[in-house]
């Protein structure tokens, strides 16, 4: 059985057939052949294929793909706006040695955006509980903490990511 979607992916608005027994994570890496969102443990355990789906952290291997109808599906290659400019979260994590293997990489950002949309001053303790489940096989944990509070305007005040949201990525994505 299939059934067809509606949904925007990234910002753009797109249709498509899916399989009733698809995940998320099949459609936007099998079908799609967007790679950035990794498949770890396939069981929800990990959090390596965190998506953000109508503002909210996902698992998208756990997540049904005909659920997308109607949503709005953000991955890690829509955070960079058109011409390459990394998401200030992406910086971080590059310059406070957030990412190691980076396997982990975009669904820890994926989980820090989610968050820092939601709650831009975000608190360590609270970092700590939006990567709960989150694994880092390199236990890097300590430097993804610190790229997730570095934008959080808990340090600077400044709520970059809330702007970055409404002024960049809405225009580029
Ligand atoms: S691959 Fe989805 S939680 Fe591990
Ligand atoms: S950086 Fe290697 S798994 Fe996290």
């Amino acid at each position: 059985m299939a059934r067809e979607v509606s949904f925007v992916f990234n910002g753009n608005p797109m249709k498509m057939t899916v399989g009733d027994h698809w995940t998320l994570l099949h459609l936007i890496r099998e079908e799609l052949g967007y790679l950035g969102t990794k498949e770890g443990c396939g069981s929800g355990e990990c959090g390596a294929c965190t998506v953000i789906v109508d503002g909210e952290a996902v698992n998208s291997c756990l997540f049904l793909a005909a659920e997308i109808d109607g949503r709005e599906l953000l991955t890690i290659e829509g955070l960079a706006v058109g011409d390459g400019t990394l998401h200030p979260l992406q910086k971080a994590f590059i310059e406070n040695g957030g990412i190691q293997c980076g396997f982990c990489s975009p669904g820890m950002i994926m989980a820090g955006k989610a968050l820092l949309d939601e709650n831009p001053n975000a608190t360590e303790e609270e970092i700590k509980e939006a990567i709960a489940g989150n694994l880092c096989r390199c236990t890097g944990y300590v430097q993804i903490i610190e790229s997730i509070k570095s934008v959080s305007g808990h340090q600077t005040e400044e709520p970059r990511v809330i702007a970055w949201k409404t002024e960049e990525n809405d225009r580029d994505a």
